[in-house]
């Protein structure tokens, strides 16, 4: 486990893009950014998450890398093909209109062998979405914009870490 985990990070699973799809997504974020404002993630902290564990005491992490081991990973491709904004919490994101079942099955696996292992998450329905502006305005309306292609394969385990300059994330371990 890595320094930055031990210093109490919260820890989550999730979908990290590669180079071309994170490109593709911060163009999306400049682009909402000119019309709701916000603030947008670093380029490499872009991610969706699958399962959020939060903070984790250092003995657990073994079982839950044990846990994340009985998942089989994905391949599929996931179309991100429509931009959203949650009022709740000011987010605008980057969804898909049909996610692939596989990512589905995948939540499910995961979020089954964390509770066989006894690790506690956040049991909130899954949504899939890309965080792509927090504190952002409310838009009038979303533009369309270019979907965006990922060939996922496979998962990560990550820990964020609080910053004056806002949270910052670190890819612990991939499956
Ligand atoms: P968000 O982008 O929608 O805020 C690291 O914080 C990641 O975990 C972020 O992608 C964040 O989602 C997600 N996250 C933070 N708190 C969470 C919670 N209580 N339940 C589910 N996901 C959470």
């Amino acid at each position: 486990m890595s320094p930055a985990a031990e210093r109490g990070a919260k820890l989550f699973f999730a979908l990290w893009p590669g180079e071309a799809v994170r490109a593709a997504l911060a163009a999306w974020s400049r682009e909402l950014r000119a019309l709701c404002g916000g603030r947008a993630p670093q380029p490499q902290d872009l991610h969706l998450t699958l399962a959020f564990l939060g903070s984790v005491e250092s003995d657990r992490v073994g079982a839950i890398e044990r846990a994340a081991g009985e998942v089989t990973p994905p391949s599929a491709t996931l179309v991100l093909d429509r931009p959203g904004f949650w009022k709740h919490n000011r987010i605008v994101w980057a969804g898909a209109s049909s996610p692939p079942p596989e990512l589905e099955t995948l939540v499910l696996g995961l979020r089954g062998a964390l509770a066989r292992s006894g690790v506690a998450f956040d049991a909130k329905r899954f949504v899939s979405h890309v965080t792509l502006l927090r504190d952002a305005r409310e838009p009038a309306s979303l533009p369309a914009l270019e979907a965006i292609r990922w060939d996922v394969e496979g998962f990560v385990l990550a820990g964020s870490t609080q910053r004056p300059s806002g949270s910052r994330y670190e890819v612990l371990r991939t499956w």
